[in-house]
């Protein structure tokens, strides 16, 4: 028993260093990103002479929202610092503090590690904050990530806040600039007072990677993961095929980090492409959760009406029609009135945007246009679960 143990624990490692596949770790180089850094740069460039900015950051999962965001935001402080002038930077996940009040206390234990997580309002920690601002002379880099979170429940108010952060306090000048980031689009959720300090040419608009973006970025986390030539060039080539569906770096590293973990547990000496077909098999990862968490209410019911019925026909296919009827059913199982036909077809197009599901002519022989839709990669057992589970 204890020699399994030993052995296991001692045994020796294809990865040299497992915390650089972590979803929270940057590296210090972002292929593909420069542009969007440089863009920054020049958005932020203002903060050092105390003039606050605020910016958006817009784009799919795993595009490297967060990623660029950390990167910039890191630069600027110790660059700031380099002038001798202060920069706090303070990133909020605000879909872990998505109210007015969490999201204060994040920004105060930032200053005072012991700060009260109760006993405040909203109010007297704004005005807290103030006085922290000038005290420390210093600008305050306030990054709300997945914002659409905090807007949503608790609506712009904060937001609003913070860009008019300075008029009470008799002219000078507001301390606290903005970073908000989201999949969504975040002006159609302010406020028409809060959009007015949004200026349209303040969004940073990032796509999907390509595939041979998502190469170079897999090729760059080998070679500060693993022990040289541990992975066989091919793996880089078949995650980066794979990913290119989503565009997705996040899903990318983790189909390496799986299949590295996987070689590492048969104690082989390199990672092969049947380790990372086996990654992708298994894979029904959170980022596909945080996919279908994107979709809305009745997308989610169309996509779990095709996998209900694919499951119980076991066939590769179902057609548009018999999928609309499974879709009403399904509708009604939720208390749902079924959309019209018209946005039925719209839910479908989104989905295979999204991912989802693959959409094709059907074959001859068959009478008017009909579709065929498909689940190109997930089974429908598994799809039809995570939906329930989100519609519940
Ligand atoms: N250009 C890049 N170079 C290297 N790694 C990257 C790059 N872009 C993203 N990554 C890595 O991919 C993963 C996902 O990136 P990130 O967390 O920034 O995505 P995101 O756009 O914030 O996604 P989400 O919308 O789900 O929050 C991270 O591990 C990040 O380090
Ligand atoms: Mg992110």
């Amino acid at each position: 028993m204890r020699n399994i143990i030993e052995d296991e624990l001692s045994s020796s490692s294809i990865i040299r260093n497992l915390s650089v596949l972590d979803f929270d770790y940057v590296p210090e180089e972002l292929p593909h990103r420069d542009e969007q850094l440089r863009f920054l740069a020049q958005m932020f460039k203002p903060v050092l002479s105390n003039i606050s900015q605020n910016v958006i950051i817009k784009g799919p999962v795993g595009t490297g929202k967060t990623a660029i965001a950390k990167k910039f935001c890191n630069s600027l402080v110790s660059i700031a610092r380099g002038q001798g002038k202060f920069v706090d930077y303070v990133h909020i996940n605000c879909r872990k503090r998505s109210t007015d009040s969490m999201v204060l206390i994040g920004i105060l234990s930032h200053f005072d590690s012991r700060f009260p997580d109760r006993g405040f309002s909203v109010q007297e920690m704004l005005d807290i904050l103030r006085k922290q601002m000038i005290k420390r002379n210093s600008q305050l880099l306030l990054v709300l990530d997945e914002a659409d979170a905090l807007l949503k429940k608790s609506g712009s108010d904060l937001v609003y806040n913070f860009t008019r952060f300075s008029d009470e306090s008799t002219a000078s000048k507001n301390p606290v600039s903005l970073l908000l980031i989201s999949q969504k689009d975040l002006l159609s959720m302010l406020d028409s007072s809060a959009i007015s300090t949004f200026k349209r040419s303040n969004l940073l608009s990032l796509n999907k990677y390509t595939r041979d973006e998502l190469y170079d970025i897999v090729r760059q986390r080998v070679g500060l993961a693993f022990y040289n030539d541990t992975v066989e060039e091919d793996c880089q080539d078949l995650i980066a095929d794979i990913a290119s569906e989503w565009g997705d770096a996040r899903f990318a590293i983790e189909l390496l980090w799986k299949a590295g973990i996987a070689a590492d547990h048969q104690h082989v000496k390199s990672v092969t492409p049947e380790h990372v077909r086996a990654a992708k098999a298994e894979t029904f990862s959170i980022v596909t959760e945080s996919k279908l968490r994107n979709l809305e209410k009745h997308q989610l019911i169309a996509l779990y009406a095709i996998a209900k019925r694919l499951k119980k026909d076991g066939t590769a296919y179902v057609n548009t029609g018999d999928a609309e009827k499974t879709y009403a059913v399904t509708c009604e199982e939720y208390n749902e009135k079924p959309r019209s036909h018209t946005m039925f077809w719209s839910y479908l197009k989104d989905i295979e945007n999204a991912g989802f599901i693959n959409l094709k002519q059907s074959g001859r022989g068959q009478v008017g246009v009909t579709q065929l839709i498909s689940l190109p990669d997930i089974p429908a057992e598994i799809v039809g679960a995570k939906v329930e589970e989100l519609l519940n």
